[in-house]
Protein backbone atom coordinates (compact mmCIF):
# COMPACT_ATOMS: atom_id res chain seq x y z
CA UNK A 1 0.00 0.00 0.00
CA UNK A 2 1.54 3.44 -0.80
CA UNK A 3 1.91 5.83 1.30
CA UNK A 4 3.52 9.16 1.68
CA UNK A 5 7.60 8.91 2.40
CA UNK A 6 7.53 10.98 5.75
CA UNK A 7 5.00 9.42 6.95
CA UNK A 8 6.97 5.93 6.08
CA UNK A 9 10.14 7.08 7.61
CA UNK A 10 8.18 8.30 10.64
CA UNK A 11 6.62 5.19 11.71
CA UNK A 12 9.58 3.06 11.46
CA UNK A 13 10.32 4.65 14.74
CA UNK A 14 13.69 7.36 12.93
CA UNK A 15 12.16 10.35 13.76
CA UNK A 16 9.03 12.52 13.63
CA UNK A 17 7.26 13.42 10.64
CA UNK A 18 8.27 16.88 10.87
CA UNK A 19 11.95 16.03 10.89
CA UNK A 20 11.17 13.41 8.47
CA UNK A 21 10.04 16.06 5.98
CA UNK A 22 13.36 18.26 6.93
CA UNK A 23 15.44 15.10 5.92
CA UNK A 24 13.84 14.76 2.58
CA UNK A 25 13.63 18.47 1.69
CA UNK A 26 17.41 18.72 2.77
CA UNK A 27 18.41 15.55 0.35
CA UNK A 28 18.76 12.75 3.04
CA UNK A 29 15.90 10.80 1.54
CA UNK A 30 16.29 8.62 -1.42
CA UNK A 31 13.89 6.21 -3.19
CA UNK A 32 14.95 3.95 -5.30
CA UNK A 33 18.58 5.30 -5.67
CA UNK A 34 17.52 8.87 -6.81
CA UNK A 35 17.26 10.92 -4.07
CA UNK A 36 13.70 12.84 -3.61
CA UNK A 37 13.08 16.28 -1.79
CA UNK A 38 9.42 16.28 -2.78
CA UNK A 39 7.51 16.32 0.49
CA UNK A 40 4.56 14.31 -0.98
CA UNK A 41 5.90 11.92 -2.17
CA UNK A 42 4.58 8.37 -2.32
CA UNK A 43 5.96 5.12 -1.18
CA UNK A 44 5.11 1.36 -1.22
CA UNK A 45 7.09 0.18 1.39
CA UNK A 46 7.05 -3.38 0.12
CA UNK A 47 8.57 -2.44 -3.40
CA UNK A 48 10.68 0.64 -2.92
CA UNK A 49 14.17 1.17 -1.00
CA UNK A 50 14.16 3.94 0.96
CA UNK A 51 17.16 4.91 2.28
CA UNK A 52 17.81 7.43 5.00
CA UNK A 53 21.77 8.41 5.17
CA UNK A 54 22.25 5.59 2.98
CA UNK A 55 21.03 3.50 5.22
CA UNK A 56 17.78 1.33 4.04
CA UNK A 57 14.99 2.39 5.73
CA UNK A 58 13.64 -1.34 6.37
CA UNK A 59 16.44 -2.42 8.70
CA UNK A 60 15.13 -0.33 11.01
CA UNK A 61 13.59 -1.74 14.22
CA UNK A 62 10.02 -1.45 14.19
CA UNK A 63 9.18 0.58 17.49
CA UNK A 64 5.95 -0.46 19.90
CA UNK A 65 4.54 2.06 21.92
CA UNK A 66 1.82 1.02 25.07
CA UNK A 67 0.03 2.81 27.54
CA UNK A 68 -1.05 0.68 30.74
CA UNK A 69 -3.12 2.07 33.63
CA UNK A 70 -0.79 0.45 36.56
CA UNK A 71 -3.31 -0.31 39.33
CA UNK A 72 -2.69 0.23 42.84
CA UNK A 73 -0.31 -2.39 44.82
CA UNK A 74 1.34 -3.42 41.48
CA UNK A 75 5.49 -2.94 41.42
CA UNK A 76 6.03 -1.04 38.07
CA UNK A 77 9.10 -3.00 36.90
CA UNK A 78 9.34 -5.82 34.44
CA UNK A 79 10.36 -8.65 37.20
CA UNK A 80 10.32 -8.51 41.15
CA UNK A 81 12.36 -10.55 43.58
CA UNK A 82 9.94 -10.55 45.84
CA UNK A 83 6.96 -12.52 43.79
CA UNK A 84 4.87 -9.24 43.89
CA UNK A 85 2.48 -8.94 40.85
CA UNK A 86 4.57 -6.62 38.30
CA UNK A 87 3.10 -4.38 34.94
CA UNK A 88 4.44 -7.15 32.98
CA UNK A 89 1.66 -9.60 34.41
CA UNK A 90 -0.85 -6.87 32.14
CA UNK A 91 0.58 -7.24 29.20
CA UNK A 92 -0.58 -10.29 28.47
CA UNK A 93 -0.48 -10.87 23.93
CA UNK A 94 2.26 -8.45 23.84
CA UNK A 95 5.12 -10.83 22.18
CA UNK A 96 7.78 -7.24 21.77
CA UNK A 97 9.99 -6.79 24.61
CA UNK A 98 8.79 -3.13 26.05
CA UNK A 99 10.16 -1.59 28.80
CA UNK A 100 8.92 0.62 31.26
CA UNK A 101 9.53 4.52 30.79
CA UNK A 102 10.53 5.16 34.14
CA UNK A 103 8.37 4.39 37.45
CA UNK A 104 5.12 4.59 39.91
CA UNK A 105 5.26 3.77 43.50
CA UNK A 106 4.25 0.61 44.26
CA UNK A 107 1.20 2.03 45.93
CA UNK A 108 0.35 4.91 42.85
CA UNK A 109 -1.66 4.21 40.21
CA UNK A 110 -2.53 5.71 36.52
CA UNK A 111 -0.65 6.28 33.76
CA UNK A 112 3.07 3.87 31.99
CA UNK A 113 4.37 4.06 29.22
CA UNK A 114 6.39 1.00 27.60
CA UNK A 115 8.03 0.94 24.40
CA UNK A 116 11.01 -1.30 22.94
CA UNK A 117 12.66 2.12 21.51
CA UNK A 118 15.56 2.86 24.21
CA UNK A 119 16.65 6.25 22.86
CA UNK A 120 12.94 7.93 22.85
CA UNK A 121 12.72 6.72 26.85
CA UNK A 122 15.96 7.58 27.63
CA UNK A 123 15.08 10.87 26.65
CA UNK A 124 11.79 11.49 27.89
CA UNK A 125 13.13 10.84 31.54
CA UNK A 126 17.12 12.93 31.12
CA UNK A 127 16.23 15.74 33.13
CA UNK A 128 17.54 18.02 30.96
CA UNK A 129 14.32 17.72 28.73
CA UNK A 130 11.70 18.89 31.78
CA UNK A 131 9.23 16.52 29.98
CA UNK A 132 6.10 17.31 32.02
CA UNK A 133 4.11 14.71 34.21
CA UNK A 134 0.75 15.73 35.90
CA UNK A 135 -0.28 13.80 39.06
CA UNK A 136 -4.23 14.11 40.26
CA UNK A 137 -3.26 13.18 44.11
CA UNK A 138 -6.00 12.94 47.35
CA UNK A 139 -3.93 14.91 49.94
CA UNK A 140 -5.01 15.04 53.68
CA UNK A 141 -6.83 18.35 54.34
CA UNK A 142 -6.96 21.32 52.23
CA UNK A 143 -4.23 23.26 51.25
CA UNK A 144 -4.16 27.06 51.71
CA UNK A 145 -3.22 28.92 48.79
CA UNK A 146 -0.23 30.11 50.39
CA UNK A 147 1.18 26.02 50.24
CA UNK A 148 0.08 26.20 46.90
CA UNK A 149 2.38 28.71 45.59
CA UNK A 150 5.09 27.24 47.76
CA UNK A 151 4.61 24.09 45.94
CA UNK A 152 5.02 26.30 42.44
CA UNK A 153 7.27 28.01 43.64
CA UNK A 154 9.31 25.16 44.28
CA UNK A 155 9.89 23.28 48.21
CA UNK A 156 13.20 22.48 50.08
CA UNK A 157 13.81 18.40 49.63
CA UNK A 158 16.43 16.59 51.03
CA UNK A 159 18.12 16.68 48.08
CA UNK A 160 17.79 20.28 46.86
CA UNK A 161 14.87 22.72 45.81
CA UNK A 162 11.94 21.32 43.09
CA UNK A 163 12.10 23.60 39.95
CA UNK A 164 8.84 25.47 39.25
CA UNK A 165 5.76 23.07 39.62
CA UNK A 166 1.60 23.61 38.61
CA UNK A 167 -0.85 23.00 40.63
CA UNK A 168 -4.51 22.66 39.81
CA UNK A 169 -6.90 22.68 42.87
CA UNK A 170 -9.71 20.22 41.85
CA UNK A 171 -11.89 19.47 44.27
CA UNK A 172 -12.04 19.59 48.46
CA UNK A 173 -14.23 17.55 51.00
CA UNK A 174 -14.53 18.36 54.71
CA UNK A 175 -10.76 15.99 55.66
CA UNK A 176 -9.43 16.08 52.25
CA UNK A 177 -8.79 17.55 48.91
CA UNK A 178 -7.85 16.90 45.23
CA UNK A 179 -5.14 18.36 43.32
CA UNK A 180 -3.58 18.02 40.16
CA UNK A 181 -0.05 18.55 40.37
CA UNK A 182 2.76 19.19 37.20
CA UNK A 183 5.94 19.00 37.59
CA UNK A 184 8.86 18.65 35.20
CA UNK A 185 11.49 16.47 37.28
CA UNK A 186 11.02 12.90 38.24
CA UNK A 187 13.35 12.32 41.77
CA UNK A 188 12.17 9.44 43.92
CA UNK A 189 8.71 9.52 45.79
CA UNK A 190 8.97 13.68 44.39
CA UNK A 191 5.46 14.48 44.61
CA UNK A 192 4.72 12.88 47.73
CA UNK A 193 7.28 14.19 49.51
CA UNK A 194 6.73 17.41 47.75
CA UNK A 195 2.64 17.65 49.72
CA UNK A 196 4.58 16.17 53.10
CA UNK A 197 6.82 19.23 53.03
CA UNK A 198 4.22 21.45 53.20
CA UNK A 199 1.85 19.38 55.97
CA UNK A 200 -0.47 17.32 53.37
CA UNK A 201 0.65 13.62 53.37
CA UNK A 202 -1.03 12.07 50.07
CA UNK A 203 -3.62 9.66 50.37
CA UNK A 204 -3.79 8.67 46.53
CA UNK A 205 -1.82 9.42 43.57
CA UNK A 206 -2.64 9.08 40.15
CA UNK A 207 -0.59 9.73 37.07
CA UNK A 208 -2.78 11.39 34.15
CA UNK A 209 -0.85 12.90 31.62
CA UNK A 210 2.96 12.54 30.54
CA UNK A 211 3.85 15.13 27.54
CA UNK A 212 1.07 14.85 25.16
CA UNK A 213 0.09 11.23 26.34
CA UNK A 214 -2.92 11.40 28.75
CA UNK A 215 -4.84 8.28 30.50
CA UNK A 216 -7.98 9.18 29.02
CA UNK A 217 -10.84 6.51 30.42
CA UNK A 218 -8.36 3.40 30.17
CA UNK A 219 -9.61 1.16 32.62
CA UNK A 220 -6.98 0.14 35.56
CA UNK A 221 -5.04 -3.21 34.44
CA UNK A 222 -5.55 -2.71 30.78
CA UNK A 223 -3.16 -1.12 28.11
CA UNK A 224 -3.52 -0.28 24.36
CA UNK A 225 -1.33 0.79 21.93
CA UNK A 226 -0.43 4.78 21.35
CA UNK A 227 -2.25 6.04 18.15
CA UNK A 228 0.46 7.05 15.39
CA UNK A 229 -0.20 9.99 15.97
CA UNK A 230 0.23 9.88 19.74
CA UNK A 231 3.73 8.22 19.17
CA UNK A 232 4.59 11.18 16.66
CA UNK A 233 3.73 13.54 19.09
CA UNK A 234 6.35 12.01 21.68
CA UNK A 235 9.03 11.93 19.26
CA UNK A 236 8.28 15.80 18.45
CA UNK A 237 8.49 16.51 21.80
CA UNK A 238 11.41 15.14 22.18
CA UNK A 239 13.11 16.36 19.34
CA UNK A 240 11.75 20.24 19.74
CA UNK A 241 13.80 19.74 23.17
CA UNK A 242 16.51 18.11 22.08
CA UNK A 243 16.86 20.80 19.74
CA UNK A 244 16.28 23.64 22.29
CA UNK A 245 19.01 21.97 23.98
CA UNK A 246 21.31 21.87 21.46
CA UNK A 247 20.90 25.47 20.05
CA UNK A 248 21.29 26.36 24.32
CA UNK A 249 18.20 27.67 24.55
CA UNK A 250 16.38 26.10 27.66
CA UNK A 251 14.64 28.64 28.34
CA UNK A 252 11.78 27.61 26.21
CA UNK A 253 11.91 24.28 27.71
CA UNK A 254 11.39 25.78 31.35
CA UNK A 255 9.06 28.52 30.26
CA UNK A 256 6.16 28.09 32.79
CA UNK A 257 2.95 29.13 31.58
CA UNK A 258 1.14 32.27 33.79
CA UNK A 259 -0.99 30.58 36.50
CA UNK A 260 -5.30 31.82 36.53
CA UNK A 261 -5.73 30.03 39.36
CA UNK A 262 -9.83 28.65 39.55
CA UNK A 263 -11.54 27.99 43.13
CA UNK A 264 -12.08 24.17 44.47
CA UNK A 265 -14.84 22.55 43.35
CA UNK A 266 -17.78 22.17 45.84
CA UNK A 267 -17.84 18.81 47.44
CA UNK A 268 -19.51 16.28 45.53
CA UNK A 269 -21.33 13.18 47.45
CA UNK A 270 -21.58 10.72 44.45
CA UNK A 271 -18.32 11.20 42.42
CA UNK A 272 -15.25 9.82 43.80
CA UNK A 273 -12.08 9.66 41.97
CA UNK A 274 -10.25 6.52 40.87
CA UNK A 275 -8.24 5.75 38.04
CA UNK A 276 -10.44 3.28 36.97
CA UNK A 277 -12.65 6.16 36.31
CA UNK A 278 -10.48 9.44 36.12
CA UNK A 279 -11.55 11.08 32.34
CA UNK A 280 -9.04 13.03 31.54
CA UNK A 281 -9.06 15.37 28.25
N1 LIG B 1 5.89 10.87 42.80
C1 LIG B 1 5.70 10.04 43.84
O1 LIG B 1 5.87 10.40 44.99
N2 LIG B 1 5.33 8.76 43.56
C2 LIG B 1 5.11 8.31 42.33
O2 LIG B 1 4.72 7.15 42.13
C3 LIG B 1 5.30 9.20 41.25
C4 LIG B 1 5.70 10.47 41.52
Amino acid sequence: MEMRLQKLIASTGLSSRRKAEMLIASGRVSVNGKVVTELGTKVDPERDHVKVDGKHLTSAQPFVYLLLNKPKNVMSTLDDPGGRTTVKDFLRGVSVRVFPVGRLDFDSEGLMLLTNNGDLAQALLHPRYHVPKTYLIKVKRILTDEEIVRLERGVRLDDGMTSPALVKKVKKAEQNSWLELTIREGRKHQVKRMLESVGHPVIKLIRIRMGPISLGDLPAGEFRFLTDREANALRELVETRQEAVERGDEQVVRSKRPVRRAGWAKPEKTKKFSSKKVRVV
